[in-house]
């Protein structure tokens, strides 16, 4: 038994998708959630700029006493998992994976769309999943440059993240998708607009409730998981406004919590 909490990050909002499901999958654990609002969003980036904002991250919820981190962030997965199991050889680490698996097993038609960051699609893991999963079927890769800006700017379902939205889904429709997956951990947020303009004969999958049991599975396997008596808790930072991050986790229908300043300096980043 362990009661030292799980570092969670993302470039923003977007990991609090995950992380409200790790919070009911494990209501007895504590987490310690980073948003890079500064450095939102990741997915135009190089992958090496966002693996030396992950390593940073990384290094802060550590220094912060983290058993276990949750990459909740598709992009900063792509570019950060793999050297971060590097440097931190036996450190548990659980990263988001397009989950294309589950569309492949889904398919009649043959055909699924993915929707990510643009880092995302450059990425070897991205490859490597389309390289295990879905030799049979056509896997459609679709970008959506501008989205998590829009989702970050409580645009959640305006008539310009409609168009934006339709722009992309509609040539994947016209190509009979019969599953889409969310491949960036904002997208959840706009779930209900993806739905509405996909229909309902598309199955959206969000990898959110996997990784929970990943996490768990992990949590037990390795002696690291809270007694079952704790009490679950989280602590927010943010490098962007504290204020405006409470607000959007308002909007996305989470209590408002305190959020606290984290600040990067020379490429450090100090959680207080
Ligand atoms: N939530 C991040 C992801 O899953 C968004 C990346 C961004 O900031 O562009 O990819």
């Amino acid at each position: 038994m362990d009661v030292r909490p799980i570092g969670i990050f993302d470039s923003g909002i977007g990991g609090l998708t995950v992380l409200r499901t790790l919070e009911e999958a494990l209501p007895q654990e504590r987490f310690l959630y980073f948003g890079d609002t500064a450095h939102m969003p990741y997915g135009p980036r190089s992958l090496a700029e966002v693996r030396e904002f992950s390593l940073g991250i990384v290094r802060a919820l550590i220094g912060k006493g983290s058993k276990l981190i949750v990459i909740a962030c598709n992009t900063a997965s792509a570019a950060a998992l793999a050297s971060l199991r590097d440097s931190f050889p036996r450190y548990p680490f659980v990263g988001m994976e397009p989950a294309v698996k589950p569309a492949v097993e889904h398919t009649r038609t043959g055909t699924v769309g993915v929707i990510a960051t643009v880092a995302t699609f450059q990425s070897e893991l991205y490859a490597s999943v389309v390289e295990r999963f879905a030799k049979e079927v056509d896997v459609l890769h679709q970008p959506c440059p501008g989205l998590v800006k829009q989702i970050e700017a409580g645009e959640f379902d305006t008539p310009k993240t409609e168009a934006m939205l339709r722009g992309w889904l509609e040539p994947m429709l016209e190509r009979n998708i019969d599953a889409l997956v969310l491949g960036c951990t904002h997208y959840p947020i706009v779930r209900p607009l993806i739905e509405r303009l996909v229909g309902p004969d598309v199955r959206v999958i969000d990898p959110a409730p996997a990784i929970a049991r990943q996490v768990k599975r992990l949590l037990d396997e390795s002696g690291l998981a809270a007694p079952p008596d704790a009490k679950g808790a989280v602590t927010y930072w943010t490098s962007g406004d504290p204020d405006a991050f409470a607000t959007m986790m308002e909007r996305i229908g989470m209590a408002r919590a305190p959020v606290r300043a984290g600040s990067w300096t020379a490429g450090e980043l100090t959680l207080p």
